[in-house]
């Protein structure tokens, strides 16, 4: 062992070793455990005999871990520790909401608490680095992946960037139980034509700059080890191989010094991207671009050799890569201890306490109530009984959703084992009713009509296999399968109050009928663990609703792609104007948007006030507004602060996000929220793309959703001491 490496020993090692080594170093296979690509070459450990092999990914837990490790200690010429990698987009044994549910949480606080509590696991497991935070901003529920990333808004993203980064990799006081992130994909494969998983993406800079861009730079900003390329293009440049982003923006510019990791076998799909004839080729055209590690491709390995040979690279290209990694092993504390973290007993319930408690807390707080209709929920404690009807009825399996490598299904909390315990005066029944099929079985449909007729209300849990979703899970039409419409039409026929559970990876378009004929509709989507918990603490009042969305749901898939931030256009919707920005055949707003969700309790909003009314380049202000509790329980609102720009360079989005904040209040209680709002904050991509502020009026809204019904408004104006504004112009 090397004890620890200072810079002149890692020179030193590199220098002992030979090529092979060398890409060894460069390459990451993963263990048998998940394929999610074309295989890759041979079994791992007997390549790490041999010195071929830097890392492995989607492995852990005390015997494998020590195994690969002993053979890389024992076997290999240079006994230089291998590091383990594991996807953990929301958990690691403890499965907490997919981050598409925990970003409609709003709570940095809990970002960052549930990232640390998956490093604390997996370390636990001996793995030293994780595929997170996911930070591709998407506005299209046709795409399965976007039950990885925040949402639609790239502010959003940002912000949870940063707590992920933080959470994974520096809030926990152990240094063993940091876990080295890796943000993906750069850059804004979210953006896949028609939500086509791994098709071609053309975003302009602008959108780049403004919307896809931002939350990689804060979770480099944060010290983020490790950056993953997409697998997709952009405009005709594949990422693997974007020298412009990957080089000159990432590196030189953002002085990022962390890693950058291939995708899966992506160095290889040069080759089919058509921009490399051979695997030498794409493995010059990746190192070129600053991708130090080879993910499962085979490419460093075998291209470039015959890439030295060609003069397509050259060896001190190889040794700089070489030298990232091998700092990322010592900085992690490998070298001085190869089973870092490592414990026999892997994490369990027992072993990390609180971990559940936390995973219920989350769940809670990501569930979104879209309606309400009577106030029927909570439900009565005295409801004599209760149908739990539909696939995601009694399918705790499913509530932990797509990237769950490591979570136990045994440990998983259903609909119906939530409702039975929250609900214990009461009888649940359940019945099936129908499958996540286009398949109708009407014997079934018939059973659960029963099953509903009996009951005082009907819990109707609608949804999708978890692996219906996540990568490679593109769908045309994102939508309750054919057997959940016809038995959602045969339970509201009856006429009973039905409460519509959403467990989703994603926005369903739902068609109006099933919305009109629910009285409340949860979109819980998957809420982990602990999500029937979750579903059943809101439905019995113990926890009042508290989410809020960070995806819009479209009305249809026509609207698609629709976001909250879209700019005025010349022709802004006007409903006596049929030459505006419309559909003949459909609405322009979501049927829910950025920001809805109800609470128990009804918030209302004083008027909001700036110390100063006038800033300049330099300028802050702090802003004050006045939250209410008007009616019902104690409850947690949480504002929105968006700014317009009324008159600027380029066209700007009609509301734009700059902060958050959450309140709890208790009944009738009134408090004071703050937010600071500076000249830098309010500064956009000018031509160049570098930040331009403009003089002028600057219109800020706050409000409880982004709602034009529910935002204060007030204005500042910004007058800077040496630009003058539009000076392009002249
Ligand atoms: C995904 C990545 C993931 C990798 C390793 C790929 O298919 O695109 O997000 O980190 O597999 O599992």
């Amino acid at each position: 062992m090397h004890g620890s490496l200072s810079a002149g020993r890692i020179e030193r090692l590199i220098a002992e070793m030979d090529l092979t080594e060398k890409l060894g170093q460069m390459t990451m296979l993963a263990a048998s455990l998940v394929v999610t690509g074309p295989p890759g070459p041979d079994n791992p450990v007997t390549l790490v005999r041999t010195g071929k092999v830097g890392g492995i990914l989607n492995t852990w837990g005390y015997d494998e871990i020590r195994e690969a490790q002993r053979v890389a200690l024992e076997e290999t010429r240079l006994k230089i520790p291998l590091y383990f990698a594991v996807d953990i987009l929301h958990g690691h044994r403890t499965i907490h909401p997919i981050p598409l549910a925990e970003a409609c949480a709003f709570d940095r606080e809990l970002w960052r608490r549930t990232a640390r509590e998956s490093a604390e696991e997996a370390t636990r497991d001996g793995i030293q680095m994780t595929f997170a935070p996911m930070l591709d901003v998407c506005r299209d529920p046709r795409w399965g992946r976007i039950a990885e990333c925040a949402g639609e808004d790239g502010y959003v993203h940002a912000e949870y960037a940063r707590e992920k980064v933080v959470g994974f990799q520096s809030a926990n006081p152990d240094p063993n139980r940091r876990l080295l992130g890796v943000a993906k994909h750069f850059v804004a494969y979210g953006a896949v034509k028609a939500g086509r998983d791994y098709a071609e993406v053309d975003v302009s800079p602008r959108a780049l700059h403004e919307v896809y861009l931002p939350a990689f730079k804060a979770a480099v900003d944060a010290g983020v080890a490790g950056i993953m390329p997409s697998f997709t293009d952009i405009a005709g440049v594949a990422m693997t191989a974007n020298k412009e982003l990957l080089h000159d923006l990432l590196r030189v510019k953002w002085g990022f010094n962390g890693l950058v990791i291939s995708d899966y076998n992506a160095i290889a799909e040069l080759m089919n991207h058509g921009v490399a004839a051979d695997l030498a080729e794409a493995a010059a055209l990746a190192l070129n671009a600053g991708v130090d590690i080879d993910m499962m491709a085979g490419a460093y390995e075998n291209g470039l050799p015959i890439a030295l040979e060609r003069g397509l690279v050259t060896m001190a290209q190889i040794d700089e890569a070489v030298t990232r990694i091998l700092r990322m092993k010592h900085d992690v504390g490998l070298f001085d201890n190869p089973l870092r973290g490592l414990e026999k007993v892997g994490p369990t319930p027992d072993n990390m306490p609180g971990h559940r408690a936390s995973a219920r807390d989350a769940a809670r707080r990501s569930l979104v109530l879209a309606k309400n209709e009577g106030n029927i929920l909570p439900l009565q404690r005295t409801t004599r009984r209760m149908a739990a009807i539909g696939p995601l009825a009694d399918a705790q399996s499913e509530m932990m959703g797509p990237w769950c490598m490591a979570g136990d299904e045994r440990e998983a909390i259903g609909i119906l084992q939530g409702l039975r315990e929250s609900f214990a005066g009461s009888e649940v029944i359940h019945s099936i009713g129908a499958h996540c099929t286009d398949e109708v079985e009407p014997e079934l449909i018939a059973e659960a009509v029963e099953a509903a007729r009996a009951s005082d209300v009907v819990v109707l849990c609608l949804g999708e296999l978890r692996q219906h979703c996540g990568e490679a899970a593109s769908r045309t039409t994102p939508r309750p399968s054919r057997a959940q419409m016809q038995l959602s039409r045969a339970i509201m026929a009856l006429g009973k109050p039905v409460v519509l559970v959403l467990a989703t990876s994603r926005p369903w378009i739902l068609p109006d009928w099933m919305v009109d004929g629910a009285s409340a509709v949860m979109l819980a989507m998957f809420g982990g663990t602990e999500g029937g918990h979750a579903i059943a603490d809101v439905m019995a009042g113990d926890y009042n609703p508290s989410g809020r969305l960070c995806i819009s749901w479209p009305t249809r898939v026509g609207q698609i792609p629709v976001h909250y931030n879209m700019r005025t256009t010349g022709r802004p919707f006007d409903p006596d104007n049929g030459f505006s920005t419309r559909f003949l055949d459909s609405t322009i707003a979501p049927r829910w948007g950025f920001g809805d969700g109800l609470s128990y309790s009804t918030f209302q909003l004083g008027e909001p006030q700036a110390d100063n009314k006038i800033i300049d380049q330099h300028g802050v202000t702090e802003i004050a507004i006045d939250v209410t509790n008007a009616a019902g329980p104690e409850g947690e609102a949480t504002l929105f602060l968006f700014v317009n720009d009324p008159v600027a360079l380029v066209t700007r989005p009609v509301l734009e996000l700059k902060d958050f904040a959450k309140a709890v209040l208790r009944p009738g209680e009134t408090k004071r929220v703050g937010f600071t709002l500076s000249a830098a904050q309010l500064t956009y991509p000018d031509f160049a793309m570098e930040p331009r502020l403009d003089d002028g009026r600057i219109d800020i809204y706050i409000g409880v959703s982004a709602r034009p019904e529910d935002l204060k408004r007030l204005s500042i104006e910004v007058r800077q001491t040496a630009k003058a504004r539009h000076t392009e112009l002249v």
